[in-house]
């Protein structure tokens, strides 16, 4: 039987994963410390991710930073996931030591004990994320393929919100991000994913064992999390679509990103475990589908049968990416990566499932106003 430690296995990727990997006759064995942010303050008995996976998998509660529990928790594994993570983008501005502490440390101290203590792992996998990339890839007709930097307040308080040439300053167009894409990451927590993916890699060949990174595109469905105000746009304008609340869009509504449903996410996770040829490899998993933010509300409006205003009020968030949708060409052909939910058809499960869960406390204006005191919202 083989054996696979998912560390974060009680968060929302994982969790479908672990439930995925038990149907396909996995040893699971999952080390999460419950991180109060996404599963509440008694996860025990209130938080479903957790619930759906505690009495399925050998369950470790506690943190990726120890050392003790992280040993413990590698006895006898022969594939570790490494999803544990803070992910709050934001969030990772102010909070600039947690994040490296946890996502480059953590990623460090697993990498310690493979290459120091006795193991029989045979393949790492880590998520990086599209964050590494910061804005995606485009093309001027002057000067080829470019990556343009952080946008200026400037241009951004004048209304003018895409990207220009970071070389002449003219108009680019919008292009699918491959792999080899200029990394640049525009969040301490881009930086951390970059460095976890890089690190993985580099230890991993060293000592022999075989590894495989993925960066993920905004992951969602049932189950994420709906409390959590620094991450997903979907679970935002969710509670305020049911609350009957206006929706504050920023920009001009027609930034996008990739969405990609958490099922085909777990399928490409677990192909990127088992393929041989994967070996080596940094994935993109995605949709390879842009959808604007404002297709994004009223999409989900239209599935939960409720209008509210849709505010398109030309604030923005310095840091903000405009645009990044994923190329999945080296998924498709090395793991046989083919999404298989549109975005309604999984925004129709997923607001299916919000439906069946207890609405959550708005904690959205409170979370733009700590980042407005920051200086990081206009
Ligand atoms: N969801 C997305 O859209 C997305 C996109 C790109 C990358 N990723 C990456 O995929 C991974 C999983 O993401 P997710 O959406 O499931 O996030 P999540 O926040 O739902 O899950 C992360 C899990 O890690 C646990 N955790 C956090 N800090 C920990 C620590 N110090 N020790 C042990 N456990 C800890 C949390 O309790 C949680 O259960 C993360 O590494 C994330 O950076 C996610
Ligand atoms: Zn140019």
């Amino acid at each position: 039987m083989n054996r696979a430690l998912i560390t974060g296995g009680a968060g929302f990727i994982g969790s479908h994963l672990v439930q995925k990997l038990i149907e396909k006759g996995y040893d699971v064995t999952v080390l999460d410390n419950l991180l109060e942010q996404i599963h509440g303050v008694y996860p025990v008995k209130t938080s479903p991710l957790f619930c759906s996976i505690k009495d399925k998998v050998r369950f470790i509660k506690g943190d990726v930073c120890d050392k003790t529990l992280l040993e413990l928790a590698l006895e006898d594994v022969d594939y570790v996931i490494h999803l544990a993570a803070e992910t709050g983008t934001g969030q990772s501005m102010y909070e600039i030591k947690r994040y490296i502490d946890v996502n480059i440390g953590g990623t460090a101290l697993l990498l310690d004990i493979l290459t120091n203590t006795k193991n029989h792992v045979k393949r790492v996998a880590v998520a990086e994320s599209r964050a590494i990339y910061g804005e995606g890839k485009y093309h001027c007709e002057k000067c080829g393929d470019v990556y343009p930097t952080e946008r200026k307040d400037e241009d951004m308080a004048k209304g003018d919100f895409e990207c220009h040439c970071p070389k002449c300053g003219g108009m680019v167009t919008l292009v699918a991000t491959t792999e080899d894409s200029t990394i640049h990451p525009s969040s301490v927590y881009g930086i951390g994913k970059q460095v976890q993916g890089q690190l993985v890699h580099l230890i991993c060949k060293t000592i022999g064992i075989e590894s495989v990174s993925f960066r993920f595109q905004n992951v969602y469905g049932p189950g994420q999390s709906l409390t959590n105000p620094y991450t997903g746009i979907l679970s935002i304008f969710s509670n305020r679509i049911k609350s009957h609340k206006c929706i504050n869009i920023f920009e001009d509504g027609k930034e996008t990103r990739d969405f990609v449903y958490i099922d085909d996410v777990v399928d490409a996770t677990i192909a990127g475990m088992e393929v041989p040829k994967a070996n080596g490899h940094v994935f993109n998993i995605g949709t390879g589908v842009a959808t604007s933010v404002l297709t994004v509300a009223q999409t989900l409006c239209k599935h939960y049968g409720i209008e509210v205003p849709l505010t398109v009020s030309g604030n923005y968030r310095m840091g903000d990416i405009r645009h990044n949708y994923a190329d999945i060409t080296l998924a498709k052909q090395i793991l046989g990566f083919k999404p298989k939910w549109t975005f309604d058809a999984g925004i129709k499960q997923f607001t299916e499932w919000v439906n069946c869960q207890e609405l959550q406390t708005d904690n959205y204006e409170a979370s733009l106003e700590e980042m407005k005191q920051k200086g990081l919202f206009k």
